[in-house]
């Protein structure tokens, strides 16, 4: 049986997160192919229904990137978004999807070789806990699908 290869959702703040992990391309460091980043101006555009939304799209694992305490451009994005990742960490939690699938971290655009060991570190997890509850499965019927679009 084929490994399971989890499907990763990286949201990074272009000043810290998403440069860290261009440098970590220039060091040619190797860092897993399921995480796949999407760049943010600072992590304090992510909210709780982007978070949940990155899950019902099909995500096993999602993290959150962001400036160094103190350091974030827009002054407390980073704070703002630890705070919802936590709460959404508890929402997970009481679905039954696990708060352990989701993660906040802090870097600076210099820590290339932080970023690739994050992007290892969180892929192991997310292999270890399997497939999200919500890719087990499930496919919404015709009815929830039309009901989705009104
Ligand atoms: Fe990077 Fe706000 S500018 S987290």
């Amino acid at each position: 049986m084929a490994e399971f290869e989890p499907k990763i959702i990286a949201f990074c703040c272009y000043y810290c997160a998403y440069s860290a992990a261009d440098l970590a391309g220039s060091m040619r460091l190797q860092y897993p192919a399921n995480v796949r980043l999407v760049e943010l101006p600072c992590t304090g555009k992510v909210d709780v229904r982007v978070l949940l939304g990155a899950f019902e799209e099909g995500a096993d694992g999602v993290y959150v990137a962001g400036c160094l305490e103190g350091d974030c451009h827009f002054l407390k994005g980073n704070i703002r978004a630890r705070k919802r990742v936590e709460y959404t960490k508890k929402l997970l939690d009481e679905i039954g999807v696990g708060g352990e699938r989701l993660e906040m971290y802090n870097l600076s655009s210099s820590m290339g070789p932080r970023f690739a060991e994050i992007a290892r570190e969180f892929t192991e997890r997310i292999k270890g806990l399997g497939p999200s509850p919500l890719n087990r499965g499930y496919s919404p019927t015709k009815e929830e699908k039309a009901g989705e679009q009104r």
